[in-house]
């Protein structure tokens, strides 16, 4: 009996660590607090956009730079703190009425065939033909609006930077690379192209494609030989030489691309392959949905993609990232019965070898 005594011990523990402390230790490492040592809870809005993370950033910066002021003495940081006050009431004036205005324009009823017509605009950009413009590729729009949302997609059409959270990269001379669109289109416009993309350009997306549209024209995924420019080819070795040419000269396109992309990013964005392994649903979920809540200041825009589309770029990323997944999941019951009956034909046998001893 001692032998169960020692395992439910150990048991006990090990649960403990796993359910309690292991989750308390890497919320009390990630945790966000804002002045005055209030934690900041990220939530998930399920995938539906309308500025409330916007909001809330927004109204913990006012409410920091209003506490510091009050408890700042010195004169001249006082008066650099209202500047920066006045600033950060601006953007959240600014933002609250962007948000209204796209919700006002959500409720007006877009027509399809009206849509399609202004869409034509869209398709010199969007042409399919990988040219960097302003510094990244213009994605394929072939499930837009099966991926999107369409408050995401309204916000877009109305307001680029704004709607992908990174107004604040724009504010001097940088322009955003589909900023031209900016303020063409009247609210009707704006409902019609919504409406037209999400009747004819939503069938289901495979979870790569899905992946293809939103992400890749920014992130690689090497291990599955896609790039920036899309699928790596597959080239024949070149006999003669011993060196693959066509290789190298899709490397050579490739980290020119990547090179105009970390200009316009900042930074490279990294390789995703393994990012699934590497950060929690919940960090997935809120991440994607606004960049800001877990990296305030990061250039990665919101991509704005409905529960759906973050499904299948999900599913990607799992198929790429963790493909023995599904084979482990199926095991696992396999292993604990296994184990499970081990110890009890160990424990019967010990007993009956003890016996013959006493
Ligand atoms: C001047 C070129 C240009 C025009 C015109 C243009 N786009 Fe774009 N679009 C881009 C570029 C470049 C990006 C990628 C921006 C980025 O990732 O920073 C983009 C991104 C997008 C995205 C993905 C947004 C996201 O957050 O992932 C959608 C959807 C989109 N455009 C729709 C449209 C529609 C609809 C129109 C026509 C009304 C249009 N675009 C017109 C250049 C253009
Ligand atoms: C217009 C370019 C762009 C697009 C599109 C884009 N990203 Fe990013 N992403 C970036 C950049 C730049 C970074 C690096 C951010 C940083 O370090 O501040 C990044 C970082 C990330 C990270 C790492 C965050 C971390 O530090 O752990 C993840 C995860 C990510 N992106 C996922 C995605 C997914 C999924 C999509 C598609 C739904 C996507 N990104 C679309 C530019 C982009």
């Amino acid at each position: 009996m001692k032998e169960l005594k020692v395992l439910g011990i150990v048991t006990f523990f090990t649960l403990l660590m796993y359910y309690l402390v292991e989750p308390y230790a890497h919320h009390a490492m990630h945790a966000k607090f804002d002045a005055q040592g209030n934690e900041i809870h990220i939530e998930s809005q399920g995938f539906v956009y309308d500025g409330t993370t916007e909001a809330q950033a927004s109204a913990v910066a006012v409410s920091d730079l209003k506490y510091k002021l009050s408890t700042e003495e010195d004169a001249k940081i006082k008066a650099s703190l209202e500047k920066k006050l006045a600033v950060a009431q601006d953007i959240e004036a600014k933002k609250a009425t962007f948000w209204k205005e796209v919700a006002s324009i959500a409720e007006l009823k877009g027509d399809a065939k009206s849509g399609e017509t202004a869409f034509a605009s869209c398709t010199g950009c969007h042409n399919g033909l990988g040219m960097n413009m302003g510094g990244v590729i213009p994605p394929d729009l072939d499930h837009a609006g099966a991926i999107y949302d369409s408050n995401y997609l309204i916000a877009l059409l109305k307001d680029p930077a704004m709607a992908s959270n990174v107004d604040h990269k724009y504010e001097d001379t940088m322009a955003h690379p589909m900023g031209s669109i900016k303020g063409t289109m009247s609210h009707q416009q704006i409902a019609d192209v919504v409406a037209y993309m999400k009747a004819e350009k939503a069938t289901e997306p495979t979870a790569k494609q899905a992946f293809v549209e939103a992400c890749a024209r920014c992130h690689a995924m090497r291990y599955d030989k896609l790039t920036q420019l899309g699928d790596a080819p597959k080239t024949k070795e070149n006999i003669k030489t011993g060196h693959d040419i066509e290789a190298m000269k899709y490397a050579q396109k490739v980290a020119e691309e990547q090179a105009t992309l970390a200009t316009y990013m900042g930074k490279l964005p990294p390789d995703l392959s393994m990012i699934i392994r590497a950060r929690s649903e919940h960090f997935m979920e809120t991440f994607i949905e606004d960049p800001q809540t877990q990296l305030p200041g990061t250039s990665m825009p919101r991509v704005g993609l409905n529960q759906e589309g973050y499904d299948k770029v999900h599913e990607y990323l799992m198929d790429i990232g963790d493909p023995s997944k599904p084979a482990r999941d199926m095991a696992a019951p396999w292993v604990l019965g296994f184990l499970f009956i081990f110890t009890i034909l160990a424990f019967l046998w010990k007993k009956h070898q003890w016996r013959d001893l006493h």
